[in-house]
């Protein structure tokens, strides 16, 4: 083994050590929450300040996002198949929640801000539901957000000489504080969000 494929080996094993740790943490912490809508203690790890801007080109940040519980769900608008049904899913979870709707923040936030323009982001989510806030931002910007909230995304390139975006699927669910108490994976049963959004809504107001 060369000593250039040494040190490869080495960085991406510190990368892998990185990445199983904060796994870990997480799925410790989830692990007896999962079909009770119980949700974890607040995860300073995971979240933080962010400066995105909205489908109106008003800017938005975390401090906007206090108050009041929050979900966001990280993708783009070109997604094929996962963005799509997630945000159906949402409006969904919206629609059950009735009057408690209000309760929460909603933001769907781009991954692929070159082409999820506010305008583009605007008219996507609309189709959904109002409520769900559209953000998106510089590529510098948003880099930061993804950062910080441990979002995964990755450009793919397509055969057409297009591009499409991997990137984590699972709905973030965040307190009055904007801190992470957990997530709805991709395809979970409504039944088990639904009791995750209302575990959310009857917590602790925010502690400011
Ligand atoms: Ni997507």
């Amino acid at each position: 083994m060369s000593a250039l494929k040494l040190i490869r080996y080495g960085a991406w094993a510190a990368v892998a050590a990185l990445a199983i740790a904060a796994g870990v943490i997480v799925s410790l912490q989830m692990t007896s929450n999962d079909n009770g809508g119980s949700l974890i203690e607040p995860l300073s790890a995971i979240g933080g300040p962010f400066e995105l801007t909205n489908g109106n080109g008003e800017v938005v940040t975390d401090k906007d996002m206090t108050g009041k519980p929050s979900i966001y769900l990280f993708g783009f608008t070109f997604c094929p198949d996962v963005c799509p049904t997630t945000l159906s899913e949402m409006q969904g979870w919206i629609m059950s929640l009735g009057e408690d709707a209000g309760k929460l923040n909603y933001a769907f936030v781009s991954v692929d801000p070159e082409r999820d323009t506010p305008d583009v982001m605007r008219d996507y989510v609309a189709a959904f539901d109002e409520r769900i806030v559209p953000l998106t931002g510089s590529r510098d910007q948003v880099d930061a957000m993804l950062k910080a909230y441990r979002v995964y995304s990755k450009k793919v390139p397509l055969d057409d000489g297009g591009y499409t975006m991997d990137h984590s699927a699972a709905v973030y669910l965040m307190d009055a504080d904007n801190r992470f108490v957990g997530t709805i994976a991709y395809g979970e049963a409504e039944e088990s969000a639904l009791k995750k959004l209302k575990r959310l809504i009857e917590k602790a107001p925010a502690s400011s």
